[in-house]
C-alpha cells in the first residue's frame, strides 16, 4: 500500500472542480484517508515546493498556491503514487493526455488543478507537512475497521 499527498489547487476550487477531481481518484479505487480545506501560507508553500526554489517560476508558484483555499488530502492504494500521477496527467495541461484531469480541464502550466506526490520519499515528507498522524485513517485488519492512529 502507498500513500500520496493530493492538493486540489486554488484554480480547481474556484472553478468548482474539487468534487470531480476527488471523484476521479476515488473511482480509480483509491481511498481517502485524510482531507482538510485550508489556505496555505508562504512558509508552508516554500517548504512544500522547496525542490523548485531555484526555478524561475518559484515565486509565481508560491503566489498562486497561497492565493486562496485548497483542499489537502491523503489517498491510499496499491501503487497510489504512480496511479495518481497518471490520473492527473502531465504537468503542462497542453501536453496531458485527454482523459486525465489536467488533459480534460486544464490549459495553463501553472494553474494545473492538482498536485500529487512524485515519489514515496516525497509523499512521506509532504504528508507530514499537512497532517498529524492522528488525522490519517488506517485500516486495522484485526478489527476490520478504519481507525485513526
Ligand atoms: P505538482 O508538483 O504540483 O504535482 O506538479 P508536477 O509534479 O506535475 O510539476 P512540477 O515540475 O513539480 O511543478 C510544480 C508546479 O509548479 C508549477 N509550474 N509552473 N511556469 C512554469 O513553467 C511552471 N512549471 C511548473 C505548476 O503548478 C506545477 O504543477
Ligand atoms: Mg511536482
Amino acid at each position: 500500500m502507498e500513500r500520496s499527498l493530493v492538493l486540489i489547487k486554488p484554480d480547481a476550487i474556484q472553478r468548482g472542480l474539487a468534487g470531480t477531481i476527488i471523484s476521479r481518484l476515488e473511482r480509480r479505487g483509491l481511498r481517502i484517508v485524510a482531507m482538510k480545506m485550508l489556505q496555505m501560507d508562504k512558509a508552508l508553500a516554500q517548504r512544500h515546493y522547496g525542490i523548485h526554489k531555484e526555478k524561475p517560476f518559484f515565486n509565481d508558484l508560491v503566489k498562486f498556491i497561497t492565493s486562496s483555499p485548497i483542499i489537502a488530502s491523503v489517498f491510499e492504494g496499491e501503487r497510489a503514487i504512480d496511479i495518481i500521477r497518471q490520473t492527473m496527467g502531465a504537468t503542462d495541461p497542453a501536453k496531458a493526455a485527454s482523459g486525465s484531469i489536467r488533459g480534460d480541464f486544464g490549459l495553463d502550466v501553472q494553474q494545473n488543478l492538482v498536485h500529487g506526490s512524485d515519489s514515496a520519499e516525497n509523499a512521506k515528507k509532504e504528508i507530514e507537512l499537512f497532517f498529524r498522524p492522528e488525522e490519517i485513517l488506517s485500516y486495522r485488519r484485526d478489527v476490520d475497521r478504519w481507525i485513526t492512529s
